[in-house]
């Protein structure tokens, strides 16, 4: 069977910068409890691994004791204040992702400007729940999902992504928001890795009868590749090509694979030995 993986796949570099600062903690402070403010990554294996080596992940920071490393989707300010305020966290160890802290710092930025924050994002994904909470007297949130619903009653806003989310979605909610205020500022905060995976993907699901995107069932970017690729093509959602069910492979000619930001190389390669060697019965 004809396959090919997409040309941006894999670990940006912002998880990746956040699993190795991961693995030096796990070295470093051996005897101590680690806390990850949530899933570093969206993979149950390695997530197994780091919990056999005394990692916890969770959100509720009311827990955290020893050791804390803030995951690249980073948090609110309130919530960082509280940690660094909590007796027994001995040491903080910062990974929120650079295009995150640019969100973060415009938003208020903007605020301080007297524009009201418009976020185009899903409400309960972390990233987008920690821009909310830092202006929440002076900030919207638009689910993609959902669309425009209920504008505030302000002259001058300033719009901002949700780095992961898909920028046709981007580009079509603007669109509809400029005529309804007298100044709109546009901030593009889609992270460069995100854009590149969703027009890689393009590319190849318009050449293959079937795409395989690889990612956690809980990952939103991994969803959004997916929605992406069904529509060029078929597409189909898994952890792991296990999980695959073979009949799907029936009549086709060539597959692609796309995966996540948070899905391991290894997942990519079995995928890749597996299809390549397949033979429809
Ligand atoms: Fe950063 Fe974009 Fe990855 S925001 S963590 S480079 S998906």
């Amino acid at each position: 069977m004809e396959v090919e993986i997409a040309k941006d796949i894999g670990f940006c570099f912002g998880v990746r910068k956040a699993i190795e600062s991961l693995d030096k903690v796990v070295d470093e402070y051996s005897k101590e409890e680690i806390y990850v403010t949530g899933e570093l990554i969206h993979n149950k294996d390695a997530i197994k691994k780091y919990e056999e080596s005394n990692v916890k992940f969770s959100q509720n920071i009311n827990e955290y004791n020893g050791i804390v490393v803030i995951r690249a989707h980073g948090i609110s300010d309130e919530e960082r204040e509280k940690i660094k305020s909590n007796h027994n966290v001995k040491k903080i160890i910062d990974t929120t992702c650079p295009y995150v802290l640019r969100v973060h710092y415009l938003t208020k930025k903007m605020v301080k400007e007297g524009y009201h924050i418009i976020i185009i994002g899903e409400k309960d994904h972390p990233e987008t729940r920690g821009y909310y909470l830092n202006v929440k007297d002076n900030c919207t949130v638009i689910e993609p999902s959902v669309g425009i619903k209920e504008l505030p009653k302000v002259k001058k806003v300033a719009v901002f992504a949700q780095t992961t989310m898909n920028y046709e979605k981007f580009k079509e909610i603007v669109k509809e928001l400029v005529t309804e205020f007298d100044e709109t500022r546009i901030f593009m905060t889609i992270c460069q890795p995100v854009i590149n995976r969703q027009k890689s993907v393009i590319e190849l699901s318009k050449e293959c009868d079937l795409m395989v995107v690889l990612g956690g069932y809980n990952s939103s970017n991994t969803k959004k590749l997916r929605d992406l690729c069904a529509k060029y093509t078929e597409a189909v959602h898994v952890e792991r090509i296990s999980q695959l069910n073979p009949e799907i492979l029936k009549g086709k000619r060539k597959v692609g694979i796309a995966a996540g930001t948070s899905t391991p190389d290894w997942i990519i390669q079995e995928t890749y030995e597996f299809l390549k060697n397949y033979t429809p019965s």
